[in-house]
Formats: structure tokens, sequence, C-alpha cells
């Protein structure tokens, strides 16, 4: 195709008026796009502030129902649940992510009961539950691949039997995704759909995370660099990606996000499945440090942030911004 040249070609003439910057716009923002992960914590009426990520609040379950409300109300799909645990019911294989009747379990049936519509995602991980702050067991510095496995198992059958919608394993043991499938099959949740983090970085962007489910202070030297991936790669994640796919995901996610565009649009472009990006704590907390500094406009970067993920491949954006994201989009 031959494209004109200067006189004749003026790129500026699409970009003069309003009505012809929305007419040519390729990527639009819905709601539709939003998944809003929020913390939960045992106790009543609580809604503790997280210092490294401000406006985020770790909510106790009776509070947790009233943001639930507000994602129904903004018209948000789907909320991810994290559990906030205390450090007294913490131990070493992070036996407390076996229990079905743990403070996770507990805020998805209650979200459920009150929300049926609302989707429902859960981590299956145990950081949350593990001393260590590791997602999986640990035999000295190895964190066991195999025997993770059976533990992930039955924890996301937990939270299915809880009203779960969706089971997103973060853990990066290899082969997860085909068990939890088989496990979640077996105990009759053939429904029940499983969204991978296929490509999850070995990332310093989830800090302000680890404060906010209180993990992750007692990892050793070599962190999580011996599952999640290196951030030098991107055709390893390619090759994380399929094999998700093959053992039985419905959909991947890429994490952290912005940084990783370069992942999602191949995710995108070379698989065609729904792809989550996931804009993690530490990009969260990074923006909202300049806007309180006053160096960037709040709206205008949240929204700029979010219709790039799209525009990179994104079917949906995790994101802490997400009810302030819905009512720009509403209003
Ligand atoms: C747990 C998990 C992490 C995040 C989501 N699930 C932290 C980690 O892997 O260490 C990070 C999310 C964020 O930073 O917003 N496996």
């Amino acid at each position: 195709m031959s494209r004109g040249q200067y006189p004749s070609t003026r790129m500026r003439r699409n970009r003069m008026t309003a009505f012809s910057r929305r007419l040519v716009a390729e990527t639009r923002l819905d709601t539709a796009d939003l998944i809003w992960p929020l913390f939960v914590i045992e106790g009543q009426n609580m809604a503790e502030p997280i210092d490294a990520m401000p406006g985020v609040f770790r909510y106790s379950i009776d509070q947790l129902l009233q943001q639930a409300a507000k994602a129904v109300e903004l018209t948000i799909p789907a909320i991810a649940i994290f559990p906030s645990i205390d450090a007294a019911l913490k131990d070493a294989s992070g036996s407390l992510a076996r229990d079905g009747d743990n403070l996770v379990c507990r805020a998805v049936s209650a979200v459920k009961a009150a929300f049926p519509d609302l989707g429902i995602i859960c981590d299956v991980a145990l950081d949350p539950f593990t001393a260590h702050g590791h997602d999986g067991l640990l035999d000295g510095d190895e964190i066991l691949n195999d025997e993770t496995i059976t533990v992930l198992c039955e924890q996301a059958v937990h939270q299915a039997n809880a009203g779960c919608d969706i089971i997103a394993p973060s853990d990066m043991m290899d082969g997860r995704v085909g068990e939890i499938r088989a496990a979640l099959d077996a105990s009759g949740h053939h429904n029940v759909q499983i969204m991978a983090y296929a490509a999850k970085y070995a990332s310093g962007f989830y800090g302000p995370f680890r404060d906010a489910v209180r993990a992750g202070a007692s990892l050793g030297k070599a962190g999580k660099l011996t599952y999640q991936m290196d951030p030098a790669n991107s055709d390893e994640a390619m090759h994380e990606i399929a094999l998700d796919l093959a053992e039985g995901a419905d959909m991947v996610i890429v994490k952290p996000g912005m940084p990783y565009l370069d992942i999602l649009a191949r995710a995108k472009a070379e698989f065609g499945v729904p792809c989550i990006a996931y804009q993690v704590s530490g990009e969260y907390s990074m923006l909202c440090a300049s806007f309180e500094k006053g160096w960037l406009d709040r709206e205008r970067t949240i929204l700029e942030a979010t219709t790039c993920f799209k525009r990179a491949g994104a079917d949906a954006v995790l994101t802490y911004f997400a009810p302030e994201i819905a009512m720009m989009i509403r209003r």
C-alpha cells in the first residue's frame, strides 16, 4: 500500500478535533477490562492502611463486602482476594493453606453469598501462609517443586469449594497447572477457570505487596530467583505460556506490567488467548509517590498506563487503581 507524502498527507489532520481523535482511537477502556486486587485480614470493622501502598487497605471480611459492593456498583467484573495472615498462624509448610476454613476461603464464601455475579479470583501459592514467605515448601535452600504441587492442589480445591471462580496459580512451580486442573476436575469443579501466572518474573516491583500481605521479610539470599523468571528473558516467557496453556490454563497473566509490555505483546500475538496484565504493587506505589509530589498528573497518568496495557495486548488488567479507573470511565 502506498501512502501519501507531505504536504498532501498530514498526520495531524485526524488529531485536530476531539470528535476526530475519538473516531480514530484504536483502543478504548471499559470497566469490563478491570480486575481489582483486595487484601483481607481477620477481625471486625477493620480497614488497615498499608504503608507502602497509599490508599490501599487490608479489610476485615465485613469491610471487604463493602468494597465488593463498590466493585459491583462500578461494574468491575472481578476482584482478586489476597489474605494477610497473622505471623503467629504461619509455619514452615504453610499449613493454613490446607485449611478449608481459612481466612481467604471465608472471605470468598462471604463475597460469593452476597454478590453471586461478581467474579472472584484467588492466588494459589503458599507465600501468605509460610513463615519464610516462599511460595512453596523448603528443603534447606531448595523450594521443592513436586511436594509443593500436592499442597497447591489442596489449596485450589478448598478455594473452589468456597466459591472461587478463577484459580490463579502464582507460585511458578513446574507442572502445577495440569495437576491443579486435574484436582479441580476430580472434585467436581470442571467449570472453575484457571488464570495462570504464566510469565511471572522475579521482580523488585513486588516489594509493597509483600508489605501488604506481611510476607517475604526472610526469603534468603536468592529470594524467588530459583522459581520466578529472570527479567532478562523473553523467549522463556513464551515457553512458560505454551506449557501452561497445554496443561489447561484458560487465561494467562504477564507480571509485572509496565516494564514487561513487550512480553504481553508477544504473548497476545503468538498465542491469541486471553492475556491479563498485572500492574503490580511497585508500579502502583511508584505512581502514587509521584502524584503525592505533584510530579505526575494523577488521572491522566493512570488512564494512560491502563490504555497502554490494552494497546499492548491485554484483555484485562489487574490494578489497584481499578475503582478509580472505573469512576473515571463512567463520567
Ligand atoms: C504471591 C504473589 C505476589 C504477587 C502476587 N501474588 C508476590 C510474590 O510473588 O512475591 C505480587 C503482586 C503485587 O506486587 O502487586 N506469589
